[in-house]
């Protein structure tokens, strides 16, 4: 595999865009592609098995475009998916989400986390093994936002509607003393400030983005595929969705500001 070749990066949509914007930041050398299988949104919903059956075929996908490593931008996808992925293809490379829990662990004062995720992410083997492993001496409060994906893929980022769930799941966290969130969907980072402004500045808010492109940048290292083009200060972006490219277009420039081409592949 050349060290030319992309990286590939996928969710269930718009979010792991949040990843993808990391990754761009620390390795701006990269090129790299992305697809959001919006046709098949929101994956916390469904069955692991039907999450596990989008996340085979967008690797497949990725793979016929000779991505390098491939990046499992989606706490569920990872949940369901990337143990899985891993066996069917031993010979790359996959870097998943995993919820941040061993740092919010290491870092609350109140011995009390909160953890937001989809549905489906709480139901992963990942997440109770995470749990298992980090959060011994510490209470961590499972929150399940359902209807959030869609809320900011729909470009409501502080709309009425997207505050008023945001406060149902956590101002009750808020009570229980929670002093630090885990923000377990790589769509969440989006409602950021929506986020902060409901927790006030006391709870301190785990957004893993950074650490995963660490990760990335870390494998590229060790097996010696890091981008070392010399021309190349900014690197290829290509967009490809399995939903309505105009429809991802628009929300990528409502939650970036970026306006690039997005291809549709429609089966
Ligand atoms: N961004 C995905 C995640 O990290 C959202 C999953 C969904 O489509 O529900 O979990």
């Amino acid at each position: 595999m050349s060290s030319n070749n992309p990286i590939g990066v996928f969710d269930s949509g718009i979010g792991g865009v949040s990843v993808l914007r990391a990754i761009r930041e620390l390795l701006p050398k990269e090129n790299l592609i992305y697809f959001g299988d919006n046709a098949n949104l929101p994956y916390g919903e469904k069955t692991l098995d039907e999450i596990r059956g989008f996340s085979e075929h967008v690797t497949d996908f990725l793979l016929e475009k000779k991505c390098k490593v491939i990046v499992i931008a989606c706490n569920t996808a990872s949940a369901a998916a990337l143990k899985n992925l891993r066996e069917i293809h031993p010979q790359i490379i996959f870097v998943g989400m995993e919820p941040a829990i061993k740092p919010a662990a290491e870092q609350t004062k109140s011995g009390v986390v909160g953890v937001i995720a989809t549905t489906a992410t709480f139901q992963g083997e990942l997440f109770a093994s995470v749990v298992e492993r980090f959060a011994q001496n510490v209470k961590v409060l499972n929150q399940p936002c359902p209807g959030l994906v869609q809320q900011i893929e729909a470009g409501e980022l502080d709309s009425p509607k997207t505050e008023m769930m945001l406060r149902s799941w956590l101002e009750p966290m808020i009570e229980k003393g929670i002093d630090t969130l885990v923000l377990a969907c790589t769509h969440y980072p989006f409602v950021m400030p929506l986020i902060k402004k409901i927790l006030g500045e006391k709870v301190r808010v785990i957004d893993p983005a950074p650490a995963v492109a660490k990760q990335v940048k870390r494998v590229l290292e060790e097996k010696k595929i890091l981008n070392n083009n010399e021309r190349q200060d900014s690197a290829a972006v290509e967009y490809y969705t399995s939903g309505v490219a105009a429809a991802f277009a628009k929300t990528l420039f409502v939650l970036t500001g970026e306006t690039s081409e997005i291809r549709s592949i429609k089966d």
